[in-house]
């Protein structure tokens, strides 16, 4: 039996859109590993969005916001949608993604990026040009132009109007998430490449200055490579197989990150950890989440691919709970799915049978079962 205090605590929040239909799944897949693995922790179910907003007047009431702040780690679904406009600015603000990001400073958002052969046919590149695809993004989600001040819509004495935001960064805020992106090419193939526009701004010239600086005192073992953002949209799609992990600032790792979806075959592939720092226990909290987003125009429907949700939760294993076997046997049995046909709608190639989003969580439960008797018997 776990003692309870061993328990880590993970907080499930669906959200909105599609959010709850995939993170349904990916709960399931969590109970998984807890009831046959024996992995220690305790899923707490809390509500975001419309649906309490219009029950208590707030997107992330109380009860999610305690929920939250006692985990170690958030499972989050998604959020927007066209119903949130019924939602005011100032609520929705206030219990905003964004300012969850900014207030458990969740600063290093990992976005891995793995091409799975068996998509090969219903992605959108060239089966030649996946070959080998398996890198990570590292975006720097607490600062930049997302939050830096001042920032607003302003009318102007001649009538127009002019809107402006501000990009920043300071030198512990790039330092941190470079650390982050050197310590995690250590474990990999060795190689970082760093992502700015150090040809027309400032906080580009800053940025790359200081991951040359943290490198050459701390991390010369690792190479370092740089390119400005626009080359690096091209080469994401050129050859993404040369990229072992990518470091860059909030808008440019928001735009490369759905460009490079491309390269794993499909948005409604790939899953997301947000890393705060590490306190003085050693704990790190931790928000994991499919890169795709609310997709009202299916929502409800069953038909959204669970397997971004899916994945969060091998990431999840990996980082938080400390089970890199059972990451890995997750990510085994989602591989072994794939191969088998499994195919949600936006993963189908022309004529093949389209699963819904319990099917495909079915598929995976299956494959999960089948990938561990095997382990068993070679044990
Ligand atoms: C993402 C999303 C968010 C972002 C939106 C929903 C605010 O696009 O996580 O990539 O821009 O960061
Ligand atoms: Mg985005």
């Amino acid at each position: 039996m776990n003692d309870l205090s061993n328990m880590i605590k993970v907080a499930v929040v669906g959200g909105e859109g599609i959010g709850p239909e995939v993170t349904t799944q990916s709960q399931r897949v969590l109970n998984w590993f807890a009831a046959k693995r024996g992995v220690p922790m305790t899923l707490r179910e809390a509500q975001y969005g419309i649906i309490p907003y219009l029950a208590t007047g707030k997107v992330l009431p109380e009860d999610t916001v305690e929920a939250m702040e006692q985990a170690d780690a958030i499972l989050w679904g998604a959020t927007g949608g066209p119903e949130t406009k019924e939602v005011p600015a100032a609520a929705r603000k206030a219990g905003s993604l964004l300012s969850m990001r900014s207030k458990y400073d969740l600063y290093a958002n990992l976005r891995p990026i793995v091409a799975d052969p068996a998509l090969a046919e219903s992605a959108p590149l060239k089966a030649r040009i996946l070959k080998d695809v398996d890198f990570v993004i590292i975006r720097e989600l607490t600062s930049g132009i997302y939050f830096g001040e001042p920032r607003g819509i302003e009318t102007l004495a001649d009538g127009q109007r002019r809107g402006f935001n501000t990009e920043q960064y300071t030198t512990n805020q790039i330092r941190r998430v470079a650390r982050a992106a050197f310590e995690l090419a250590r474990t990999r193939k060795g190689r970082v490449c760093s992502v700015d526009k150090a040809n027309v701004l400032e906080t580009s010239v800053l940025w790359r200055e200081e991951v040359i600086a943290l490198h050459a005192t701390e991390f010369s073992d690792v190479e370092l490579s740089h390119l400005y953002v626009d080359n690096a949209a091209m080469q994401i799609v050129r050859e993404p197989s040369q990229f072992d992990v990518m470091v860059t600032g909030n808008i440019f790792g928001d735009i490369l990150s759905d460009c490079a979806a491309m390269a794993s075959g499909s948005l409604g592939m790939l899953p997301s950890a947000s890393l705060g720092p590490v306190d003085k226990f050693g704990r790190r909290k931790a928000l994991y989440e499919p890169v795709h987003g609310s997709a009202p125009d299916i929502a409800g429907k069953s038909i959204a691919n669970p397997l971004g949700s899916i994945l969060s939760v091998a990431m999840m294993l990996r980082m938080t709970l400390n089970r890199p076997d059972d990451a890995n046997l997750l990510e085994k049995a989602v591989h072994a799915a794939l191969a088998n046909g499994a195919r949600t709608a936006d993963i189908a190639e022309p004529g093949a049978k389209k699963l819904s989003t319990v099917e495909m969580g079915d598929a995976v439960l299956n494959a999960l079962e089948k990938v561990a008797g095997k382990e068993r018997e070679h044990a």
